[in-house]
């Protein structure tokens, strides 16, 4: 993977040698209007980017779309941009996405920074290079993969952010811990992501996106070890799914890790996943994250979801599950009935 991953004591400095390592003729500045109000001030008078042009888009996954995609192509145009100039993506998931595939596809492509300022985006979005955009009513369903050049982590943002978004982006760093040791497990579960020590946060993320990174070097256009990262999506995306549905409010990082609980249970089942560790992770989420209802009468609905998801391939599902924390098994086909249980078990739990 063609990305430098900066973990940023200094800010001003990181941005001065990440943007001074790309020649270009001309700098741009993507922000949502949330970051412009609370990150862009961080930023804007250091003299590597006090000159830049800024866009600004509307925030949240609403606004992922062709629509706002072709606003941000427009001002390129307008201003000038070639295929020389830089863009540096600052925001969350959404923006490194877009701006990311804008970036990607402008004039055939031009280099493009990501600094993530939310925990979901340090750990998972801004990274691997995976780009895009929702389109047809699926999510991220048009876009390219395409590295940020360099990816600037600084823990300066997150102390911008609430409990339910650190708690998001935390999901999916347990998830990187279950992909990786029991020791880097155990120690995302000790830590007190409620009440964060901000500089052992910052030591966590590095590790945690270590671990994505190298599953991505093997394979970054997941044909294989790459779908590992999808641990704990597949049951995730049915509940956010669900939930878009019926108009109740879930973040990613929530349905992931209740997603997490049920693809363990899977694990159990299908690849000797040991009780002790899904019942330790069992009442991690539960205490942090609460728990998703649903009914029986969900089911269809819930399989429909999950057999509706991207990295299946005809009727059947394909879930990446665990033989032990660390011990990854991708291209794991469940049953139906399988998958009943899994339902049967987390509503049950
Ligand atoms: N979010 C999973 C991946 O980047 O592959």
């Amino acid at each position: 993977m063609n990305q430098d991953i900066i973990i940023a004591d200094n800010l001003e400095q990181s941005l001065a040698e990440a943007i001074g390592k790309v020649e270009h003729d001309k700098l741009f500045v993507l922000t949502d209007t949330t970051t412009k109000e609370l990150c862009w001030p961080v930023v804007k008078d250091y003299a590597v980017i006090k000159d830049a042009i800024v866009i600004t888009i509307a925030p949240t996954d609403e606004a992922k779309t062709l629509e706002t995609l072709a606003k941000v192509w427009t001002a390129l145009q307008k201003s000038g941009a070639t295929r020389h100039s830089l863009m540096v993506n600052l925001g969350g998931g959404m923006v490194t996405d877009l701006g990311g595939f804008a970036a990607s596809t402008f004039k055939r492509g031009m280099t493009y920074i990501n600094i993530p300022t939310t925990l979901l985006s340090q750990v998972d979005a801004s990274v691997g290079g995976k780009t895009g955009i929702n389109f047809g009513g699926l999510k991220n369903e048009i876009g390219v993969f395409n590295c940020a050049r360099c990816v600037i982590l600084s823990s300066t943002f997150l102390r911008t952010l609430d409990r339910e978004n650190l708690l998001s982006g935390y999901a999916e760093m347990l998830k990187h811990g279950l992909l990786s040791s029991k020791e880097d497990w155990a120690e995302l579960l000790c830590f007190d992501i409620s009440a964060p020590d901000y500089a052992t946060l910052q030591t966590l993320v590095a590790k945690s996106v270590n671990v994505k990174e190298q599953i991505v070097n093997e394979d970054p256009t997941e044909k294989g070890i790459r779908k590992a990262l999808n641990l704990g999506h597949t049951a995730g995306h049915a509940i956010e799914s669900l939930a878009l549905k019926e108009g109740r409010t879930v973040l990613h990082g929530y349905a992931v890790a209740w997603g997490l609980l049920m693809e363990l249970y899977l694990s159990a089942r299908k690849c000797g996943f040991p009780a002790k560790e899904m019942h330790q992770m069992e009442a991690y989420v539960k205490e942090h994250y609460g728990k998703f209802l649903y009914e029986c009468k969900h089911y269809d609905m819930l399989c429909d979801f999950m057999s509706h998801d991207k990295k299946n391939h005809g009727s059947s599902i394909n879930f990446t599950l665990l033989g032990g924390i660390g011990d990854i098994r991708i291209n794991q086909i469940a049953s139906m009935e399988e998958i009943e249980e899994m339902l049967d078990y987390y509503r049950e739990s």
